[in-house]
């Protein structure tokens, strides 16, 4: 089956019709969707400036990470949830766009960025814990990662711009 055919049989089913056509399904999900984006990258933000040492300074990395990877596993996870249930409200036409294109591919950099971080400098945290000044490493994955953010949100954003008219 090719992407194509795909997008269309899932565009045809029964949940599909019924986000597209029910009244308060999308804005119901999109409010999930912006809402847990809110809590997912605020903790982000703080762990990236944790990272660069600039925020939570007296705290230790490894307790930071304790802390908010928790919450942050909830928020990516209920974002992605939300996210896939509106793209099947309309997927050919979210798919059309390239902000929705742009925003997937950045989403599996800012997932290896994690898995870098984690099989590297993450691995060695206790070598570091209590470092002001946090290695380089650390740093860089704390840059790509706001980066990253802030062009996802941003390319979610686009996406309702770019849609075809109905
Ligand atoms: C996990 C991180 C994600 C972030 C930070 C994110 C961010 C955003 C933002 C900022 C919007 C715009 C909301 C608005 O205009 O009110 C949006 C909308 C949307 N997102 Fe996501 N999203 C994420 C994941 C996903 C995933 C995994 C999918 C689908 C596979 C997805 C599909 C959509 C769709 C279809 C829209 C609606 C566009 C519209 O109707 O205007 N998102 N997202």
């Amino acid at each position: 089956m090719s992407l194509a055919s795909f997008l269309q049989w899932l565009s045809n089913t029964q949940f599909s019709v019924m986000m597209r056509e029910s009244t308060w399904a999308e804005p119901i999900v999109e409010t999930i969707h912006v809402l847990t984006l809110t809590l997912f990258l605020g903790l982000a933000a703080l762990l990236d400036l944790r990272l660069l040492g600039v925020a939570m300074k007296r705290r230790r990395m490894s307790e930071v990470l304790g802390q908010l990877n928790p919450c942050l596993f909830v928020g990516f996870a209920v974002m992605v949830v939300s996210g896939v249930v509106l793209f099947s409200g309309d997927p050919v036409s979210f798919y059309s766009t390239t902000f929705f294109k742009v925003k997937m591919i950045m989403l599996v950099l800012a997932g290896l960025n994690v898995m870098i971080f984690n099989a590297t400098i993450g691995r060695k945290v206790a070598e570091w814990d209590m470092d002001l000044k946090t290695p380089r490493g650390a740093k860089a994955a704390a840059v790509v990662s706001l980066l990253l953010w802030v062009l996802i949100v941003a390319a979610g954003r686009g996406i309702a711009y770019a849609l075809p008219p109905p």
